[in-house]
């Protein structure tokens, strides 16, 4: 049997029916805030997101899904053109290579035995093209084939200090340039980088202040628990806009933090905690991972391997740890918030002025830094307690330099993103999917030889926006359409005979009560709808 894959699910009826009650909900909830859709690819390059949410973060360096797109084609071009370029103009190619490539092999390679050369073709010099080499240093060796000169022809530069030898001999590099554009591509691990990309791609700083939302899938290869999947789905936003757009003000964030009360609110979760902090600016950052750096020195070899590293790549990370031996060390260490500077203490205290007056509760938690680089200043989460350990529902907060880290003008941002496998599942205890199904009103059950009919009564009904289930004639006992009905959690059965068509006038049972009356064609929406 193939199955799922690790870490993926099917989301099945009727659970579908409470993701599609929060995902109307929401959408209501963005209406009433002005935000528009906006829906980016599902994969972007990965540079993307090397630069945007940080290398040194646990979702660049241990959780994507890359992969190197076009580079088998690209191999292949560097091929031919090589072989096209050194063959006589009245040489076929098949005739100068005997075993020659195709598009489909591994790395092209060509042995000619009239120039005693054997070939390796690469776009880069990558592992593959290091196996290669090894493979004709093993049929050399082995005596299988006779050439005294070993190339390797690439397209991109070999890295510095790249050499191989065989035996003595040493591998040729060639390079030559080829029309093809591999490139590392990475399945989405969340949606604010994407979202950056196309605000500086359109640029829509045009537009002033975008109030954007999307939903849809992430992915990110973490080891699977309860409320962790390596795909599941973020409902986000992003407020971002030039500075002059008031994209910068705290106004923003205070709005964006009452919008998730609300909505949160209005699905009937109750029982939230918002954390809120202070990251500071990116220069006051740059202080803090300073002192950091030097708080760790000293104590990072008592420290998680993860954390041995980046305690000097970038100290920061450190407070991401959950290993639970570090954590005594992570508590003594310096706060962010001993490190703002005026500017981002107003920003902050302004931030939290309003969402007192506007009766939004929160906690402040200095040592909520979030996992992903591109925050500045307000940074926030709401947890759940019904959770468990994955009890972030959501994230957010400001990432004021990131359209500039991607290349863009100055554009202050702030956002979030909701967990939806986690909200749903937060909902679920109170608000079982049954209750928010929306059953069949009628059942339509038509006798022996009367599926037309039927056809024809479901279509008229269904324009009544009622929701109609179709039975065929097959079920040559009425009791076995009885019991279609009630499985389906239909109102009424609607029974479709020779005789109810002739008198244009049908039998309705109420599958609740009992209640069985002839209803004339015209009439029964109306007496359906109830
Ligand atoms: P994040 O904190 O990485 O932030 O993810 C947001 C939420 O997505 C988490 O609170 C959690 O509910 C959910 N989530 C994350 N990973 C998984 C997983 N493996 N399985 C199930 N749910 C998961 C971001 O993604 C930022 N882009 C949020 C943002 C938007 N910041 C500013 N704008």
């Amino acid at each position: 049997m193939i199955k799922a894959v690790r870490g993926t699910r099917d989301l099945l009826p009727p659970d579908t029916a409470l993701w599609n009650f929060v995902e109307a909900a929401v959408r209501d909830v963005f209406r009433a805030y002005n935000f528009q859709e906006i829906r980016t690819p599902v994969f972007e390059t990965t540079e993307l997101f090397a630069r945007g949410v940080g290398e040194e973060t646990d979702i660049v360096s241990k959780e994507m899904f890359t992969w190197e797109d076009g580079a088998k084609a690209a191999d292949y071009a560097i091929y031919k053109k090589w072989m096209v370029s050194k063959r006589s103009a009245d040489t076929p190619l098949a005739a100068m290579d005997p075993n020659m490539a195709t598009a489909d092999s591994p790395l092209p390679t060509a042995y000619l035995p009239d120039k005693k050369q054997y070939v390796v073709f690469a776009f880069r010099v990558s592992a593959e093209a290091y196996r290669e080499l090894g493979r004709a240093k093993a049929l050399k060796n082995s005596g299988v084939l006779q050439f005294d000169e070993l190339l390797l022809v690439t397209s991109e530069p070999a890295p510095e200090g790249f050499s191989f030898d065989i035996g003595g001999m040493k591998v040729k590099v060639e390079r030559i340039l080829v029309d093809a554009n591999p490139q590392f591509i990475t399945l989405r691990p969340e949606n604010t980088a994407g979202v950056v990309r196309a605000y500086i791609e359109h640029k829509l700083w045009d537009r002033g202040l975008n109030k954007l939302y999307y939903i849809g899938p992430q992915f990110r290869r973490e080891r699977p628990q309860k409320g962790r999947y390596r795909q599941f789905y973020q409902i986000g936003a992003e407020v971002i806009g030039p500075p002059a757009s008031g994209s910068e003000s705290p106004a923003r964030d205070a709005e964006v933090l009452e919008m998730l009360a609300t909505l949160l609110d209005r699905l009937g979760i109750t029982d939230w905690n918002l954390e809120l902090n202070s990251v500071g600016s990116s220069q006051e950052r740059v202080k803090f991972n300073e002192a950091l750096r030097v708080a760790l020195a000293p104590l990072k070899d008592k420290m998680c391997a993860d954390c041995q590293r980046r305690a000097v790549t970038n100290p920061l990370r450190v407070l991401d740890c959950k290993v639970p031996e570090d954590q005594p060390i992570i508590e003594e260490l310096p706060r962010i918030t001993d490190f703002l500077e005026e500017e981002s203490r107003k920003h902050f205290d302004a931030v939290q002025d309003i969402l007192t007056k506007v009766g939004v509760k929160f906690t402040l938690n200095p040592r909520l830094v979030r996992g992903l680089d591109y925050y500045t200043r307000t940074a926030f989460e709401f947890t759940h307690g019904a959770l468990g350990a994955q009890n972030a529902i959501l994230g957010g907060g400001r990432y004021d330099g990131l359209s500039e880290a991607l290349g863009g003008p100055a554009a202050p941002g702030i956002g979030f993103a909701i967990g939806e496998d986690r909200l749903v599942m937060s909902l679920q205890e109170k608000t079982p999917a049954e209750s928010v199904l929306r059953k069949p009103d009628v059942y339509i059950a038509p006798m022996a030889g009367m599926n037309a009919d039927a056809a024809k009564l479901a279509r008229e009904l269904r324009r009544h926006d009622l929701v109609v289930e179709l039975g065929d004639d097959s079920f040559r006992k009425l009791k076995k359409s009885f019991e279609a009905a009630e499985k389906a959690g239909a109102k009424y059965i609607l029974i479709v005979g020779e005789n109810e068509v002739k008198a244009d006038a049908f039998a309705l049972k109420n599958l609740a009560t009992g209640e069985q009356v002839s209803v004339p064609r015209a009439e029964l929406a109306q007496k359906i709808q109830g």
